[in-house]
């Protein structure tokens, strides 16, 4: 799904046009290749303390491990801001901050180094949640590690990105989800994640053996992986090593098939709204793959109307495909005991659950129900290392969001921090981060793909 505008801009004459114009100049965002680098150039580690000596081991170490670090990243990692480097990347690490006071002195170098970042660079914070019980100077210090955050990511330009990694009291920064929470927002697999805070609960999880295919020796469901955003999902998981059962209303049972042959994986024809949809998805899986360790609750449909104009078809049928099946399928498979190997649930929200959307009062209930259901079945999955997680998609081109009416469309696009649509693989990439190994920390969380979309709190 193309954006007309963007490859404008990006275009000789287009991009002197615009530049006159003032209008506003999306940059390309660079995306994950097998086979890329980590990261394209020098990383910047910024901050004091024993969290931040850590967190510069573990960039700069060799692969295969040293000084009690069990793989490093074999990155240029420099500790002081060089005048006239350019950087890829950015970490600054405020752990230790107990002040507001000692913000400025690593934010300020940070800043010194902005104008240099390179193309798709990236700014990263790693901190600490602001809890009630702390000192309010400490809870002012850490809060103010988000604001800062979130207003330096609206500054960032050719396809910059701000993101934080908020790591829990007692929490090593170096545990398996701050780990792989770092090296995700470091990479062009979070292209088009912006202006997000990442939070990681507890030091659960299991660093992979490859970091190239996290998913090995895993089974994968996707629903609604005919097309769209389940398709691409379903390479992703793929791509990453998972075995992969594509599931779809029989309707969409040729792009299915197509889907699955693709990834190597199976199809299953399944409406997700069936009493029995848990019975067999669980079926299909462990009798074809021998067992079931992730579910991305991706199928979703859309009934859009003013609620002084909605019916009860449009509002049932959207809160039974979009939220009710997930629950039902999810109480179905934890009530047969074998999701019981490190599980990972993943469901789509949007951020229209988060913000509200005119005309979408039934698919944000439905939305905002995903975000409820996940914080709510997190813990029924702990016992097993399980975690359940949602993604939020802001615009994502897609036929979705190709039907909008064309100047709408042109809006919504640019209303986010990288003035542009992501695209499904954009969320497929997040999808597949929550599902992997490593992810175990993160729990019963909600992560935007967005753009940092500009409505929403
Ligand atoms: P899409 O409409 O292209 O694909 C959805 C797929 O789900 C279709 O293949 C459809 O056949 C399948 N499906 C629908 N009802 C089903 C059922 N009862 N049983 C089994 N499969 C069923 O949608 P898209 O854009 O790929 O969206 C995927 C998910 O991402 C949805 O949950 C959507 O709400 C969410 N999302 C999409 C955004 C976007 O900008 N495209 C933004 C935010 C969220």
């Amino acid at each position: 799904m193309g954006d007309a505008y963007l490859d404008l801009v990006n275009s000789g004459a287009g991009a002197a046009l615009a530049k006159r114009l003032g209008l506003p100049r999306p940059a390309p965002l660079l995306r994950h290749h097998p086979g890329d680098p980590l990261v394209d150039g020098p990383v910047l580690v910024l901050g004091g303390g024993p969290d931040a000596d850590a967190v510069a081991r573990l960039l700069s170490g060799p692969p295969g491990g040293s000084d009690g670090v069990p793989d490093g990243w074999d990155l240029d990692v420099h500790r002081h801001a060089a005048p006239d480097e350019r950087y890829a990347a950015v970490v600054v690490v405020l752990t230790a901050v107990t002040h507001p006071d000692q913000l400025a002195a690593p934010v300020l170098e940070a800043a010194s180094t902005l104008r240099g970042l390179r193309r798709g660079g990236r700014v990263i914070t790693v901190s600490r949640p602001a809890l009630a019980t702390d000192a309010p100077a400490v809870a002012a210090a850490r809060q103010g590690v988000d604001g800062l955050l979130r207003s330096l990511a609206k500054e960032l330009r050719g396809g910059a990105t701000g993101n934080g990694v908020v790591v829990a009291a007692g929490v090593p920064v170096t545990a398996p989800a701050a780990v792989a929470a770092l090296r995700f927002l470091l990479s062009r697999r979070s292209a088009f994640v912006d202006g997000q805070l990442l939070d990681v609960d507890s030091d659960a999880g299991e660093l992979p053996a490859d970091w190239d295919r996290p998913l090995a020796g895993r089974v994968a469901v996707v629903t609604g992986a005919a097309r769209g955003i389940g398709a691409v999902v379903a390479d992703v998981l793929a791509r990453d090593g998972a075995t992969v059962v594509c599931v779809d209303v029989p309707a969409a049972g040729e792009g299915l098939t197509a889907v699955a042959n693709r990834v190597n994986g199976t199809a299953l024809q399944l409406d997700i709204t069936a009493p029995d949809a848990g019975a067999r998805i669980l079926e299909h899986a462990t009798s074809r793959h021998g067992g079931l360790h992730v579910v991305v609750h991706n199928a979703g449909i859309t009934r859009d109307k003013l609620l002084a104009n909605m019916t009860a078809e449009k509002w049932e049928s959207v809160l039974a495909v979009n939220v009710a099946a997930q629950l039902a399928i999810n109480e179905a498979l934890l009530a047969s005991g074998e999701l019981v190997d490190a599980p990972r649930i993943v469901a789509m929200a949007s951020t229209s659950g988060i913000a509200g959307n005119r005309g979408q009062t039934n698919y944000a209930a439905s939305k905002g129900g995903i975000i409820g259901a996940v914080r709510a079945t997190a813990p029924l999955l702990a016992p097993f290392g399980g975690t359940a997680n949602a993604v939020a998609p802001g615009f994502i081109e897609t036929d979705m969001t190709a039907r909008m009416p064309a100047l709408t469309r042109q809006v919504a696009r640019r209303l986010n921090s990288l003035q542009q649509g992501g695209q499904p693989v954009d969320v497929a990439e997040a999808v597949a981060f929550l599902a992997s190994p490593p992810a175990g920390g993160i729990v019963g969380r909600t992560l935007r793909v967005c753009g940092q979309n500009m409505v929403g709190r």
